[in-house]
């Protein structure tokens, strides 16, 4: 197991930004897994992310102007459209043609979906189809055009190996997310056995009905019924059904690079008037994600050292999963095959 770098997995389908960042006629620079993306709104609505390198002498295109419709350079103003393709090179003259559509930067095919912006990074030169991702997955319960109710994002100095592994711990919340709201400490471990399934690109925890206790979950109506899954490249999807409302929250992990990662928390709620509760809930995602966030930071300091890390049964088998999910899918593109899910139905045990 790798200590502080892990592999960018290219093929797949990545949370690149909430829709809301990107107002139309605006452009919003990032590196993603490992690339330099310039995405950008059109004044009509639609998004798109090109390679952000120009490439007459490499400047980032970022420096330049968008005028709503293409992209020029801040250096000598060559134009690009929304496929990266050049339009206009200013200092052309009479005579020196130049074929343009074969100057490019470089795009990647961006899609806004349910409020987000996803965004497909191939490996060399291979679209969705071919990679059998056309589409990055929906949202269960709501619909295409249904944005989140509520999102955070944090930078996590870690690698997506360390990040993802937070998201299928089951064991840290007691110790790690000690807020009175949530946990009161780690005194009442009890015993759990959750059934797992295998999923596309992953697994899931199957669906089970949640304590009448649990007062978040009341919210939604009793009975609750919740199913977590976890997928390639680094998402977990809980949806969370009750007798009145659903709610779906999805955990994104975009790598930055090797070492650097974005953690994405989005929310999506039936339940209209739960927006009037948008600063509380946020505080309340950032807090409880802000403490994933600092242990990550203190592990580092260990990590330096480069121990010998431990994965134990059942607590960490689901960190094995996602090594073997992960190392697999690696696997299979690179001899051209197809992903053939590793996992099998299992029922994992453990005191939390
Ligand atoms: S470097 Fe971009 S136009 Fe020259
Ligand atoms: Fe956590």
């Amino acid at each position: 197991m790798q200590g502080l770098t892990a592999e960018l997995i290219k093929g797949l389908w990545y949370v690149a930004a909430p829709g809301r960042d990107l107002k139309p006629g605006k452009t919003l620079a990032k590196t993603l897994v490992g690339e330099p993306v310039l995405m950008g709104r059109s004044k009509t609505g639609e998004v798109f992310a090109i390679r952000d390198v120009c490439p007459h002498r490499g400047i980032p295109l970022r420096y330049g102007q968008f005028d709503g419709e293409t992209v020029q350079c801040c250096y000598h103003g060559w134009r690009f459209d929304q496929t990266g393709t050049c339009v206009e090179i200013p200092s052309l003259r009479e005579g020196q043609q130049m074929d343009l559509g074969k100057i490019r930067c470089g795009s990647y095919p961006c899609v806004e979906r349910q409020g987000m912006i996803w965004i497909f990074f191939p490996r060399a030169g291979e679209t969705p189809a071919e990679a059998g991702y056309p589409e990055p997955p929906l949202m269960p319960d709501f619909d295409v055009a249904t944005g989140p109710r509520f999102h955070i994002m944090l930078p996590f100095h870690c690698s997506m190996d360390h990040a993802a592994f937070g998201l299928m711990d089951p064991t840290h919340a007691a110790y790690v997310h000690t807020s009175w709201w949530f946990k009161k400490g780690a005194k009442k471990l009890r015993p759990k056995e959750k059934h797992f399934a295998p999923s596309e690109l992953g697994w899931s925890m199957v669906r089970h009905e949640l304590p009448p206790q649990n007062i978040a979950y009341k919210i939604l109506g009793t009975p609750v019924t919740t199913e977590i899954s976890y997928m390639l490249p680094g998402l977990r999807i809980e949806n969370i059904r009750g007798s009145k409302y659903q709610a779906t929250g999805l955990t994104a992990i975009t790598p930055v690079n090797e070492g650097e990662t974005e953690v994405h928390q989005f929310f999506w709620v039936s339940a209209g008037w739960m927006s009037a509760f948008k600063p509380i809930f946020e505080h309340l995602m950032r807090t409880f994600l802000d403490q994933d966030r600092v242990v990550v930071i203190q592990q580092r300091e260990g990590l330096i050292h480069k121990p010998n890390l431990m994965l134990i049964n059942d607590a960490d088998t689901q960190a094995r999963w996602w090594m073997r999910v992960k190392d697999t899918f690696v696997k299979a593109q690179a001899d051209g095959k197809p992903f053939e899910n590793p996992i099998q139905p299992m029922t994992l045990r453990w005191r939390s």
